[in-house]
């Protein structure tokens, strides 16, 4: 059985863009390969955060996974940082990674942008904590939204210059992803996240997200009503393709471009289909809040079996470094 490893920060509310981007794709592959999910807190600290939410985040974000199909008899859920050999093999990776890749990272520029203040080594060397991950666990696939590519490109490559310089140890990870790997935020201009304010997230209330759909950018160009509009540089049609039927995809694709159906219709329509699918997550995540024992004793079950097999791999890899 093939097993895929992937990974969520815990730094706040879990959006549409994770849950169609990645969740979905994690739900799909439970029954034919062997999963482990990390919530990622080692990777949360490399920017500024709450420490006083931290654990609240954590929780929340194990909850939200549950809630959305990630059923804890199928698959392995666990937090980093009760793995501390995640942070052991990052520091011998680092001693085979290249600094100038790093110093050339997509997500690394944008946020040594985003954060001037506070552009630490950690933020620097994510990467190789991502491929620390993955590889701890010797994984043959990682399924991730699209702006994680270039970092399963570079564990990819820890693995080869590793394998180089001390034997054939780690396969090379593939990334997986979905029909939908990049949703774009409301405003239409970048892609949707936590920091940006332009998400819908998962567990908000029906009326909240109604609102977010209402004012949410369609294609500019189409002013008016009767304009004809373009669905292929539509923000929401890519929606559409994540929550509604074919048919009514097919639909709307050829009911906006003859102006026969105008975006508050096609928005209500979207609206009534992502809650649909978003009410019974909702449902069940609040039963979730309600009983957090369950949730925690998930958590250190998952821990557990993550500790046995990563206790395992340092040794080899202990071995072969000759720090035995
Ligand atoms: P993060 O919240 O940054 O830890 O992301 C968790 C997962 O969601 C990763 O696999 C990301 O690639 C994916 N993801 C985050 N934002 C988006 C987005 N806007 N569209 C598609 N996938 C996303
Ligand atoms: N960097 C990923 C993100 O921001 C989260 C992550 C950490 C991850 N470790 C991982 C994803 C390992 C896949 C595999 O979304």
């Amino acid at each position: 059985m093939k097993r895929i490893f992937s990974g969520i920060q815990p730094s706040g509310e879990i959006h549409i863009g994770n849950y169609v981007g990645a969740i979905q794709n994690w739900v799909k592959l439970l029954d034919s390969c062997d999963s482990i999910f990390c919530i990622v807190d080692y990777h949360a600290i490399t920017v500024e955060y709450d420490v006083s939410r931290m654990q609240r985040n954590i929780r929340e974000a194990a909850i939200v996974n549950i809630a959305s199909g990630l059923d804890p008899s199928k698959c392995t859920l666990f937090v980093q940082s009760k793995v501390p050999e995640h942070t052991e093999l990052t520091w011998i990776f680092n001693c085979v990674s290249p600094l100038g890749e790093l110093m050339r990272m997509t997500q690394f520029k944008e946020k040594a942008k985003q954060h001037l203040r506070n552009v630490n080594v950690g933020l620097l060397d994510y990467p190789v904590l991502q491929a620390a991950d993955i590889l701890l666990y010797k994984a043959d696939g990682v399924p991730v939204g699209e702006d994680q590519v270039q970092h399963i490109e570079f564990s990819r490559e820890v693995a080869r210059k590793f394998n180089h310089r001390y034997g054939e140890t780690f396969p090379e990870p593939q990334a997986l992803l979905t029909k939908s790997p990049r949703i774009m935020g409301l405003d239409g201009k970048t892609k949707m996240s936590k920091s940006l304010n332009n998400y819908i997230g998962l567990l908000e209330d029906g009326d909240v997200i109604w609102e977010k759909l209402r004012t949410a950018l369609t294609d500019e160009n189409r002013k008016r009503r009767n304009d004809p509009g373009n669905p292929d540089i539509c923000n929401l049609f890519t929606l559409h393709q994540a929550f509604s039927t074919p048919e009514e995809i097919e639909r709307i694709n050829r009911e906006c471009r003859t102006a026969e159906i105008g975006c508050v219709a096609c928005k209500k329509n979207l609206f009534n289909n992502m809650m649909a699918h978003l009410e019974p997550i909702q449902k069940r995540a609040k039963e979730l809040t309600k009983d957090q024992t369950y949730v925690d004793s998930v958590l250190a079950q998952g821990a557990k079996r993550c500790q046995e097999i990563a206790g395992e791999v340092m040794r080899e890899v202990r071995e072969v470094i000759g720090l035995k």
